[in-house]
């Protein structure tokens, strides 16, 4: 087989600069010598496609070599993981500290000679060396905001999760946006109710109804708002920018398909312009080209209501914002919750939502969701969920900070902290209510030889089972 020589031509830049300082000033035509085409072979070795008698078997003598030994006699497990461990409860492992986390959970598994990245064995234990009580298949439930496409401009930036990304997540999409001081996120409207929770700094909003009554308040980190869908609104950040979670209640909902005003006013005859506003023409000649979406602005007044216009017909009855920074959570052994729906905020019809925290080793009690799937963002800490599906099957997922979790509807999970600073997140449903079926609950309430007899439980366990929700439950002694 001869060896393949591949021959390039092209221009080397040293010649076109000689070529530049070579022509005589007020000369008319410019012709290249012949120079200026260098001819330029690269070596080249071995063949571009396989050869035919590789297929098969090789003759005699021709078989393959040993390969190296390839499995490490001493691999770096951590505590629980080594297959003489007798503690082993199925935990999550923490492999933080472990240069290179293994494929091994007591006697299953092996080690993994081949091409992999540490990094995301590192935060993802429980897919690396999975509990074994996973089982079957499960949609896929996690996807970081961290491998969403960041869309920047000169004044902040957005990245969204939706169908595209997580094809489980059909209910609801989540956008994280930042604009920075002053910034505007431009006037707009979309199809999809939109819920937001202010993640850091704050921002004022505006919006009008369909009746023409209008909107606006100033909303701060932990606070929400609820566009619903059509309805035009805007948002601008105040002097410390603002960064917020947007939720819609459709999973194939994108950020970049939104109503946007510059662009109708570019895409619309300015003799209509003039018409519709009756002004000249020329009114309208430093109206944007394109879409600003997000924008530098003017510093908005101090008093949101000193900047508010006074609609003749009046203000939207029901809120837009809610300002559930200012709720006390209900403190429970684990942590705390506070949930939020169309029982106190009025508007917000098609979502409802809980803020949780989960202390270390705390955990939201085993439950499902009967009216919705669940869309989860985590705000800080590190947690594992397994979600249970009929029939059979389970798979657990880890989270961490900027994480969105999906959780389909009747879907069995917990939330466990694995880490050690708190887990905060929100658990939002695509319903007006916030409804959940609570495991022990469910126990309690049924004649307890009915769980025994399913069970096989002591009296003791079914007598200590809570008749209440318990919602978070706290870290074993
Ligand atoms: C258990 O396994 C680990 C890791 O393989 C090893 O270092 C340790 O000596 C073993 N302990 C016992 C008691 O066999
Ligand atoms: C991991 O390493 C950090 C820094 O060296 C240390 O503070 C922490 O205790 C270690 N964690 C574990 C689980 O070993
Ligand atoms: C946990 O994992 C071990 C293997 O390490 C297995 O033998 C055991 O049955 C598991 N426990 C449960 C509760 O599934
Ligand atoms: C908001 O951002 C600032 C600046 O990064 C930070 O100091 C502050 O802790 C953040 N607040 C929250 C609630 O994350
Ligand atoms: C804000 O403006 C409103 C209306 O002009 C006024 O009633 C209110 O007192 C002002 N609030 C503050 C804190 O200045």
């Amino acid at each position: 087989m001869s060896s393949s020589r591949y021959v390039y031509q092209y221009l080397p830049l040293l010649c076109l600069l000689d070529l530049a300082f070579s022509i005589p000033a007020g000369t008319g035509t410019l012709t290249l010598p012949p120079s200026a085409y260098a001819t330029h072979t690269i070596p080249v070795s071995g063949a571009l496609t396989a050869t035919a008698s590789l297929a098969g078997p090789l003759p005699p003598g021709a078989s393959a070599e040993p390969t190296q030994n390839t499995i490490n006699a001493h691999p770096h497990l951590v505590p629980g993981q080594a297959s003489n461990s007798s503690a082993d409860a199925n935990q999550s492992f923490d492999f933080l500290n472990v240069t290179d986390p293994q494929p091994i959970r007591g006697d299953m598994g092996s080690n993994d000679p081949g091409p992999h990245d540490s990094a995301y064995d590192r935060q993802n234990p429980d897919t690396l060396a999975r509990p074994t009580t996973d089982e079957g298949d499960v949609q896929q439930a996690k996807w970081p905001m961290g491998l969403s496409s960041t869309r920047m401009t000169g004044a902040g930036w957005a990245r969204q999760q939706n169908v595209d990304v997580l094809p489980a997540a059909k209910q609801m999409a989540g956008v994280d946006m930042r604009l920075g001081p002053d910034a505007y996120r431009e006037l707009h409207w979309h199809s999809a109710n939109e819920w937001a929770y202010v993640l850091n700094g704050s921002a004022r909003i505006s919006a009008i109804d369909a009746q023409g009554r209008n909107f606006n308040d100033d909303v701060s980190e932990g606070d929400l708002w609820y566009f619903p869908s059509g309805l035009p609104h805007s948002i601008q950040a105040l002097e410390n920018g603002v960064e917020f979670l947007l939720v819609f209640d459709d999973g194939a909902f994108s950020e970049d398909d939104t109503f946007l005003i510059t662009e109708w006013f570019s895409h619309t005859p300015r003799e209509v312009l003039a018409k519709n506003f009756g002004v000249p023409i020329k009114a309208f000649d430093e109206v944007p080209k394109e879409q600003l979406y997000i924008f530098n602005g003017t510093p908005p007044a101090v008093n949101v209501s000193a900047d508010a216009v006074q609609s003749p017909e009046g203000t939207i009855p029901e809120p837009f914002s809610f300002h559930l920074s200012r709720q006390e959570p209900m403190v429970v052994p684990g942590g705390s919750v506070k949930v939020v729906d169309s029982g106190t905020f009025k508007a917000s019809t098609s979502i409802a939502a809980a803020v949780v925290t989960i202390k270390p080793g705390a955990m939201r009690e085993m439950h499902w969701h009967p009216n919705s799937d669940e869309w989860n963002f985590f705000i800080s800490g590190r947690a594992r969920i397994t979600v249970f599906d009929a029939p059979q099957s389970a798979r657990t997922f880890d989270y961490a900070a900027g994480d969105v979790g999906y959780i389909l509807v009747d879907q069995g999970h917990y939330i466990e902290n694995i880490g050690d600073e708190d887990v905060v997140l929100l658990e939002v449903l695509k319903a007006p209510q916030f409804e959940d079926v609570n495991l022990g609950q469910w126990m309690a309430l049924t004649p307890p030889q009915v769980v025994k007899d399913t069970l096989h439980l002591d009296n003791d366990v079914l007598s200590g089972l809570s008749r209440e929700k318990q919602y978070v439950v706290a870290a074993q002694p």
